[in-house]
């Protein structure tokens, strides 16, 4: 099929690529020209695993091509989807960029004869794929959803670091749809998924996203609020506490005398918060609806609260255990929201480093792929690293910031004589499964010391 994607963000490439490499033609548009010139030279713009070779494959064999022409890509596709992003605006979902592009693609589709299929690959509060799209849509093209539209929603469940993967063995390929024949070209795009495609409405497809993501965040905030009463708690360690829960069998059943550890369960565990493009922004946008609605949601207010005061407690508590950080030399170590990504939106390794400096320390930050991503959020108020032994030289205390698996394979004793101090503070618990690097005093959290 021909498809065209608008927005060439984690979500907009990766799907981009992926159909490309599944037998599609797929043009993706952005407004940015620099970015769309890297992808037309086989560049991916951002770090995400396994995506450089696959853009580069697919652009040299013609699968994939991108363009600031939007007009174009829509008009010589049959489907187009929105992959554009939906960012948070003062605790409310701002639709913008989905009103501007459905828009354009209305405008495009003005002079398109023939059906046409747009589908909403972003996340959008409940209403808006039959609300702001569709009018938007409508109102450019001049043209009726059902007769010469067909409109979709269908949501990403992908997550960056994996996100290659998921999109490509994905658990459930979710369809919201205006009507059956809009449903039905999505099950075309989609024809080589061997996985359940469910047909639902477009406000069903809308609230999956949602839930799937409150329930997500329930679970870590969850796990924060048990780690939080661990850590002041003598002798206890949320880790271990976690461990006994988790083999309960409806959380790990035993299959053919295996016990399985379903992906679920690694929510399950002590953090310094949720963070991330998705996380706080859904959950703040999920809360702005309920209100809107004049609906009650005091769990999900409380996810977010227990989250908001996360990373400030995980700060108290290593002042606690080591003492105040005015003064101190810090290394940070990680600054992307978790590791595989060089995504720092509402990162809380970043909110850490704010916290360290607002507090009197004199920080230096590394993080393997996001270091100078960093830059224009912290300016000049840390110093940066070109290397996790040049961000810790003479240092007090070391924090690691992000569960890079890099860490565990750091020279620690080179490390050790490199730093002024001996403390390691492990805000992820990423050493934890390692034998503690040894000359150093190692702090985790979630434990009571
Ligand atoms: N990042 C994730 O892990 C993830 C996972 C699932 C769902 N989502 C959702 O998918 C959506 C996109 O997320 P993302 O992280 O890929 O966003 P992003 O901000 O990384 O990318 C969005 C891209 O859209 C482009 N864009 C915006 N308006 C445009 C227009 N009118 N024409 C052309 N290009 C335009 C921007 O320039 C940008 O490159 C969001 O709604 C997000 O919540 C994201």
């Amino acid at each position: 099929m021909n498809i065209s994607i608008i927005g060439t963000g984690y979500v907009g490439l990766v799907t981009g690529a992926c159909l490309a490499k599944l037998g599609h033609k797929v043009v993706c548009v952005d407004q940015l020209a620099a970015r769309v010139l890297r992808i037309s030279g086989g560049s991916a713009p951002f770090f995400e695993p396994g995506l450089q070779p696959l853009v580069e494959e697919t652009i040299a064999s013609g699968a994939l091509s991108a363009t600031v022409d939007l007009i174009s890509a829509v008009q010589d596709s049959d489907v187009t989807l929105i992959a554009v992003g939906t960012p948070d605006a003062d605790g409310h979902i701002d639709l913008s960029q989905i009103e501007t592009a459905s828009a354009a693609i209305g405008h495009a589709l003005k002079s398109k004869p023939g059906y046409h299929v747009v589908a909403v690959k972003s996340t959008v509060v409940p209403g808006t794929t039959d609300g702001v799209v569709r009018a938007a849509l409508e109102g450019a093209a001049g043209k009726v959803t059902g007769t010469d539209i067909g409109l979709c929603m269908n949501p990403e469940f992908l997550r960056e670091g994996t996100a290659i993967e998921d999109f490509m063995a994905p658990d459930r390929i979710v369809i919201g749809a205006s009507d059956a024949r809009a449903a039905a070209v999505m099950q075309e795009v989609y024809a080589s998924f061997d996985c359940p495609r469910v047909v639902m409405s477009l406000r069903n497809a809308e609230f999956t996203k949602y839930a799937s993501n409150a329930l997500l965040a329930t679970l870590i905030s969850f796990s924060n609020e048990l780690a939080s009463l661990c850590e002041r708690t003598p002798g206890a360690d949320a880790e271990i506490v976690m461990d006994g829960l988790h083999l309960d069998k409806r959380l790990s059943p035993v299959i053919d005398g295996h016990r399985v550890r379903p992906g679920i369960l690694s929510y399950l565990r002590p953090s310094s918060g949720y963070g991330g493009s998705c996380l706080p922004k859904d959950i703040a946008a999920l809360l702005a609806y309920a209100r809107g609605k004049n609906v009650e949601t005091p769990l999900l207010a409380a996810v977010a609260q227990v989250n908001a005061a996360r990373t400030s407690a995980v700060l108290d508590l290593a002042e606690d255990r080591i003492g105040a950080f005015a003064g101190q030399r810090v290394g940070v170590l990680g600054l992307a929201f978790k590791s595989g990504t060089d995504d720092l939106r509402h990162s809380p390794a970043i909110h850490l480093v704010e916290l360290l400096r607002d507090r009197g320390a004199d920080v230096t930050v590394y993080d393997p792929v996001a270091t100078d991503l960093a830059r224009p959020l912290l300016n000049g108020t840390v110093k940066y690293a070109g290397g996790a032994l040049e961000a810790l030289e003479g240092s007090d205390v070391a924090i690691i910031g992000t569960a890079w698996p890099e860490w565990g394979e750091l020279d620690w004793p080179k490390i050790r004589k490199a730093m002024r101090g001996n403390v390691i503070f492990d805000a992820r618990n990423s050493l934890r499964s390692l034998d503690p690097p040894k000359d150093f005093k190692l702090y985790q959290i979630g434990n009571g010391g």
